[in-house]
């Protein structure tokens, strides 16, 4: 039988799930809930829906619909108030990231899955792609030796309108969540020390800082550093930034959209000034389900197994210890050392 799922925010990403779900053949929409009922009502008819299967008060809609899992959608600052009821009332929640506006709120959620014993998950659509995928596992193989330095560049001029426009930290929060989490996710380590400078430059679009320099220091050794702005024309990245891995042996390239590929030393202990390369060896993989497809399915496999998906909230959590890690520095400033010339 498919798993009944409430989805909760019918905006742009909403509907996105909305198809994500009634594309699945293991799960089913079986309400919508918004705040604005419009927004479910419209949901519901672009899709086939029952109108009567829209609402605007959760706690109707789980009583009333008993899903088997909710998928939170609204915007940021809600996750925390609806992931909280939904695990409360018994439902499994499947979130959109970033999973709070605040690390106070993050942790009110691990409690509630963990007072509930319900499984949260947070959506971190990227992990779920084959490049991403291919890149881990030549890392997780050793191809080019321990990992030292990390480095993500992201650039793209992104005339959104709504609420990313009014975020004080719209790039750190809405977007950078993604790439410091894959960054977890291809290393496998840990941040542990942050310097950020985010800001806002001039002729921006933007009431809060849409740019940004960031740099960890994280677990075994490795430093990544971002570079980001949400407010630059011309010349885009793709919303996958592009990424330079370097390890004791060679490198890897991820850029533009395109499959991973590096070099590496062929002999380390030749004695030259440049040692002989070669290429390194991505192998291609296979998963079930890219993006937000992946993310459902991981979840509905462990909602059938009982076992611990990616991003179960205990983890992603770290995620977003990043990006407040990084408000915080940035927001206290440290004093710069001027540069001087004389
Ligand atoms: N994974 C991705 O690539 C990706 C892409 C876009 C957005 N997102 C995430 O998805 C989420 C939603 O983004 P969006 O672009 O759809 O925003 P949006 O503003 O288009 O839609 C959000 C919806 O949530 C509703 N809402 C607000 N508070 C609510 C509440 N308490 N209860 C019920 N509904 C409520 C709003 O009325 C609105 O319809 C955000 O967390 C965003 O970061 C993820």
């Amino acid at each position: 039988m498919a798993h009944k799922a409430l989805i909760v925010g019918c905006g742009g990403m909403g509907k996105g799930w909305i198809k994500n779900v009634q594309g699945n053949p293991r799960a089913e929409v079986t309400a919508l809930m918004d705040v604005r009922i419009d927004a479910a009502r419209s949901a519901a008819k672009e899709f086939g829906l029952d109108e009567g299967r829209a609402f605007d008060d959760l706690e109707r809609a789980i009583t009333e619909c008993r899903p088997d899992f909710v998928v939170d959608v609204t915007v940021p600052e809600a996750h925390c108030s609806v992931t909280v009821k939904a695990l409360e009332m018994g439902a499994p929640v499947i979130g959109e990231k970033p999973m709070a506006e605040s690390m106070e709120s993050a942790r009110k959620m691990v409690r509630a899955s963990e007072k509930s014993g319900k499984l949260y998950m947070v959506s971190q659509s990227r992990r779920y792609d084959v490049k991403h995928v291919a890149c881990k596992g030549a890392l997780k193989s050793n191809a080019i030796g321990p990992i030292t330095m990390v480095n993500c560049d992201f650039y793209i001029g992104a005339h959104f309108g709504g609420f990313r426009d009014e975020m004080s930290s719209p790039l750190i929060l809405d977007m950078a969540i993604h790439h410091f989490d894959l960054c977890r996710f291809l290393t496998g380590a840990d941040a542990f020390a942050v310097y950020a400078h985010e800001f806002n430059p001039k002729g921006s679009w933007y009431k809060g800082d849409p740019a940004a320099t960031v740099i960890f220091e994280m677990t075994d050794g490795i430093v990544f550093t971002y570079r980001g702005s949400w407010c630059a024309e011309g010349c885009h990245t793709s919303w996958n930034g592009d990424w330079r891995i370097i390890g004791e042996r060679g490198t890897i390239l991820m850029e533009k959209d395109q499959m991973p590929h590096g070099q590496r030393v062929v002999d380390m202990d030749q004695e030259s000034f440049n040692r002989d390369l070669e290429d390194v060896q991505v192998d291609e993989v296979e998963i079930t389900g890219t993006g937000i497809g992946g993310s459902l399915n991981e979840f509905l496999d462990c909602l059938e197994s009982g076992d611990t998906p990616q991003c179960e909230c205990h983890d992603n959590i770290k995620s977003l210890a990043m990006v407040f890690g990084a408000i915080e520095s940035s927001r206290k400033g440290q004093t710069p050392v001027r540069v001087v010339k004389e």
